[in-house]
Order: structure tokens, then sequence, then C-alpha cells
């Protein structure tokens, strides 16, 4: 994740309305039946503001709609979004840290490990860098901080793949930065890719694996300039990127070098359509894009997926049915194939600091990590 550009500050929501879901028609995001209206770039959709007072006495306007949606934890834009949330959704506050802790430990991440029934997520290494990865235990809620040896600096995202834990761990001034494969049960560590042709990897955020583009085992990493962005790292040596390594050649090859701050990435169940998001900080537009994957296992065809209308879009995970869920600056947005948004889980009411910037899902639960805390919706339905 990258620089928290929205800090919307709301208390925890209550209770009863933790678990509110509104339904929105889509005309109501492209019409407003009023006057005047204005959303601030730090506001999410619902508390766009309205100016002819005149509307607000009437219930059915749409901007007693949208008031009615500000304590809400979903929005929902299709039936879809509501078969997948149920109509009584139950989402669980799995632990909480004081706002003041050093660091927000539930960040990054969001790995399912399916070995130990475990989600691994990582801590923000802001204000303090740190080596801090956590294990939720899914049968338990038992969150645990793992000692893995050798310890990660400024671990960021991680995955799973075939027996393994990957880690991406953006180093520091005198650690590289590099990608580490740590086993879930020993939790003993090891690098698999720290240089390309001995220049030092900026600061990898996010990785993901195909086994289905070329028929090999690719593993697919973004590699962002964010750690000299956020001044804890050396000059980067090559702009920001995104890699494909092959693991049984070693052969490191950047596929990607247009993006201004590559950092989710994800692949389709069909691994032909790859999703990378851009956090980038300096344009006004927070862009996910997709590409196909050609014959030679390389992206093509970039184009605009989506477009978040908050905040910046940061993990990126593809469920069964390859609706796209996209953790933005409003919540984590599912959209289908195409791009539509089908509905967010809210963010403002989870998150002291307003953003989830990253989750797991599992066959039918979501955790989502809300930097002080970490909450878990368990789904009437599978989405892996
Ligand atoms: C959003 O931005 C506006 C304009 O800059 C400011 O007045 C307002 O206080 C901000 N709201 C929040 C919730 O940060
Ligand atoms: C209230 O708002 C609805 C929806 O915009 C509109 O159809 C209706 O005419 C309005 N009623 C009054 C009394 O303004
Ligand atoms: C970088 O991280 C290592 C641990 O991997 C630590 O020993 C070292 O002190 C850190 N360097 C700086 C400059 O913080």
């Amino acid at each position: 994740m990258f620089l928290q550009l929205i800090v919307i500050t709301f208390v925890l929501t209550n209770a009863n309305a933790l678990n509110k879901i509104v339904t929105f028609p889509f005309s109501i995001t492209s019409r407003l039946d009023s006057a005047s209206f204005y959303r601030y770039k730090n506001q999410s959709f619902c508390f766009t503001t309205f100016t002819d007072t005149a509307n607000s006495k009437n219930d059915s306007s749409d901007q007693n709609e949208l008031a009615i949606a500000q304590d809400a934890s979903f929005l929902s834009y299709s039936a879809e979004f509501l078969s997948i949330i149920g109509s009584n959704p139950d989402l669980k506050l799995i632990q909480e840290q004081p706002a003041s802790a050093e660091t927000q430990f539930a960040h990054e991440g969001g790995a399912y490990i399916p070995e130990t029934n475990e989600v691994w997520f990582t801590a923000n290494q802001l204000p303090k860098q740190n080596t801090n990865i956590y294990s939720i235990n899914l049968k338990t809620n038992q969150i645990t901080q793992l000692n893995i040896q050798p310890p990660i600096i400024t671990p960021n995202g991680v995955n799973y793949f075939k027996g393994y834990v990957y880690v991406c761990s953006q180093g520091n001034t005198t650690t590289p930065a590099a990608i580490y494969a740590v086993n879930p049960t020993t939790h003993s560590s090891r690098i698999v890719v720290n240089s390309w042709f001995g220049y030092r990897l900026n600061s990898p955020n996010d990785v993901t694996f195909t086994t289905k583009v070329l028929g090999k085992k690719f593993m697919w990493f973004t590699d962002p300039q964010i750690a000299f962005m956020q001044k804890f790292s050396g000059v980067p040596q090559y702009r920001s990127t995104v890699f494909r390594y092959d693991m049984m050649t070693s052969e490191l090859r950047p596929v990607i070098t247009d993006i201004i701050i590559p950092n989710g990435i994800a692949f389709n169940q069909e691994e032909n359509v790859l999703y990378v998001t851009d956090t980038s900080p300096d344009t006004d537009t927070a862009i996910v894009y997709a590409y196909d994957v050609n014959k030679d296992g390389l992206p093509i065809n970039r184009r605009v997926f989506s477009v978040s209308s908050i905040g910046l879009p940061d993990g990126i995970r593809v469920d069964r049915n390859d609706r796209v869920w996209i953790a933005e600056g409003d919540g984590i947005n599912v959209r289908d194939r195409t791009g539509a948004l089908l509905g967010v889980i809210l963010s403002h009411g989870l998150s002291l600091a307003g953003v989830i910037s990253n989750f797991a899902l599992t066959k039918n639960t979501v955790v989502i990590l809300a930097q002080e805390t970490v909450w878990r919706l368990d789904l009437p339905v599978d989405v892996l």
C-alpha cells in the first residue's frame, strides 16, 4: 500500500448499523435529483453534499437516500452482490489495536494458507519499520505474531503457492528488498529473488502466481518505487516495474514498465487476463489496468478496467466467478469481469483510518485488513 490520501475519521459504527445494507439503483451514480450538489475528493459517494435544502424534506430524494447509506457497511448495486453477502451479513471484529499503536498492524497481505487454515497478513512500515507478520487461525480467530527466521524487514504483499507463503520485503537502506518463501509450519524463510542483473529491487509490493501461462510456473510481482518515496530505501536503480519470474529457470523479466505505481496484481481464473492496480498519488485518477496475455506469456492490450471514485486501488483478488474484488478508498469494491460495479463493502465504519488497503478471500470468508482492526465476513456462498 501507499500513502493514505484519504483520512476520514469516524467512530466505529454501532452494532445495529454494522450489518446494514443499502441498495441503490445505478442511476443514482450518474444523475442526482438536486439543483446543486458537490462531492469533495476526500468524501465517499454517500457523503456527497447537497446545497438545495428544499429537497432534504422529501424522504425519497437522492439526498436522503445517500444519507441513509452513511452508516451502512454494504452498498449494493446488484442482485448479484446481495447474493454474495446474503440478506443478513455478519461482520465480526476479530481484533482491534489502539490507534496509538506504533504501527497499523493489519495493512497488507491477506493470503490463505490451506495447510494450516490460516490467513497471513503484514503491518504497515509507517511510521516505524518492522518485521511484523501475523496469522489468523480461521477456526479460532486467534491472531498470532509469527517468529519468522530469518526475519523479513518491511514486509508487504503476501501470497500462497504450492506449499509456501511468499512475502514481499521492501527492504531498507542496508538490507536489499526481496521476495521470500516461508515454510508455513516451520516459519523458516529463504530469498527467492532480490536482484535484477545486480540492481536492487525497488520495493516489491504484491505477488501472484500462474501455472497456465505457457504451462510454466511463473511468479508475477509489482516493484514500485514506494520505499524510496516513503524515504526508507536508497535511490531506485530502475523505474517502477512489473516482473515475471520463471520459477524453473530463474529468469526475472520486466514485463510492464509504464504504470506509475504498480501495486496490487491478480489474474483471472483462466490466467489470460492480468490486472494491476496503480496507486499513483500524482494523477487525478486511480486506475486498475487489465491486460491480455499473448502467446509468449507477455501482457498486451492494456486497457482501463476500473477507476476508483475515491482514494487509490490497492489489494486485488479475483474470485471463482472472475469477479474482481479491489480495496479502494471507500472499501472493497466488487466488480464483474466486465468491470461493472456490483457493490461495495464500505470501510468508513470498519477502520479508524477509514481505509481498507487489503483483504483475503478464502472459500467463503472475507478477512478484512483495516489497519487497526481485522474483521471477518462469512459468506452464504463460496467465492473460491
Ligand atoms: C474534505 O475536504 C474539504 C475541502 O478541502 C474539507 O473542508 C473537509 O474538512 C474535508 N473533510 C474531511 C472529512 O476530511
Ligand atoms: C420526491 O422525490 C422523488 C424522487 O426524486 C420525486 O419523484 C417526487 O416528485 C418528490 N416529491 C416531492 C413532493 O417533491
Ligand atoms: C535494516 O534492516 C535490518 C534487518 O534486516 C536491520 O538490522 C538494519 O538495522 C536496518 N537498517 C536500517 C538503516 O534501519
